[in-house]
């Protein structure tokens, strides 16, 4: 009988030193691939930036592909609602910006990203809504993700002609409460906003071949086909 528990144990010893062995040479095997081609953990993380004027659908599409394929939700209007709503000091300076359509200064969402990005390490991808809007945001952004070994996949920009930005978000800031949507004025501001700092972003990423136009105008559910479509072809 003691013979046996004595057997027993040598078999666990050797069983744990094998196990402990295997995941480290498993571990230096990854390790060793990663220092030769860094570029491999690439493919590890799909980045997505969902790209398009104010009511184009970025909200309303990043709500079904998040659901489709599991990326972090990364929208930095949402953050920034939430700041106001909780009443914080940054809520309380980027508010007056908001409400006349007038972007947040660089640096304030730049350091909203990086924490976010701190804070989910780990996840399969991010989906990032209303950012970059500048290209000081967007250099910021490539470089946080280059520290990560990750980068940007791919840009889905969501084309749609301005008179139906407007239609959509008049007839939004009916219920919403959001007091971005409910004058025409405001609405007219963020969208120049938007043509004079933002469309410029899309630029940069052509540069890197990164951009794909994607026509937002139709239902929700033909627009998601569209990128659906656009994200599995460079997921495969
Ligand atoms: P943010 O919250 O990012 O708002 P936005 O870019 O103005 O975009 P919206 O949320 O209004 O529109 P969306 O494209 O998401 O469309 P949605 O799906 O909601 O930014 C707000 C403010 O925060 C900025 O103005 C700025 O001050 C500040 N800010 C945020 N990020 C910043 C940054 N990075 N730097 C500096 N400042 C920053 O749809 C709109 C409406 O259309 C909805 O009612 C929806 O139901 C409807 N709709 C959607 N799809 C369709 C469809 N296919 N057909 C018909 N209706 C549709």
């Amino acid at each position: 009988m003691i013979e046996l528990a004595f057997y027993y144990h040598d078999i666990q010893l050797i069983s744990s030193v094998f196990m402990q062995l295997t995941g480290l040479f498993v571990n230096g095997i990854i390790r060793t691939v990663y220092y030769i081609c860094p570029h491999l953990r690439l493919v590890i993380m799909f980045n997505l930036i969902l790209f398009g004027p104010p009511g184009s659908g970025k909200g309303t599409q990043s709500e079904k592909l998040i659901a489709r394929y599991g990326f972090k939700h990364l929208s930095t209007g949402d953050i920034l609602r939430n700041e106001i709503r909780n009443g914080t000091r940054l809520g309380q300076e980027a508010k007056s910006l908001m409400d006349q359509g007038q972007l947040v200064p660089d640096a304030v969402v730049i350091g909203m990203i990086r924490s976010a990005l701190e804070q989910n390490a780990g996840v399969n991808g991010f989906l990032f809504d209303g950012f970059p809007r500048t290209n000081a945001q967007a250099e910021a952004l490539d470089e946080l993700l280059a520290e990560k070994n990750t980068a940007i996949s791919v840009v889905l920009a969501l084309q749609v002609s301005k008179t139906e930005l407007i239609k959509r978000l008049l007839n939004r800031g009916l219920t919403s409460g959001r007091t971005d949507d409910v004058n025409e004025s405001v609405i007219g501001s963020r969208i120049e906003e938007y043509e004079r700092k933002t469309a410029a972003v899309a630029d940069h990423y052509k540069k890197l071949h990164k951009v794909v136009h994607i026509p937002g105008e139709g239902t929700v559910d033909e627009i998601f086909d569209h990128l659906t479509s656009e994200i599995n072809k460079r997921q495969k």
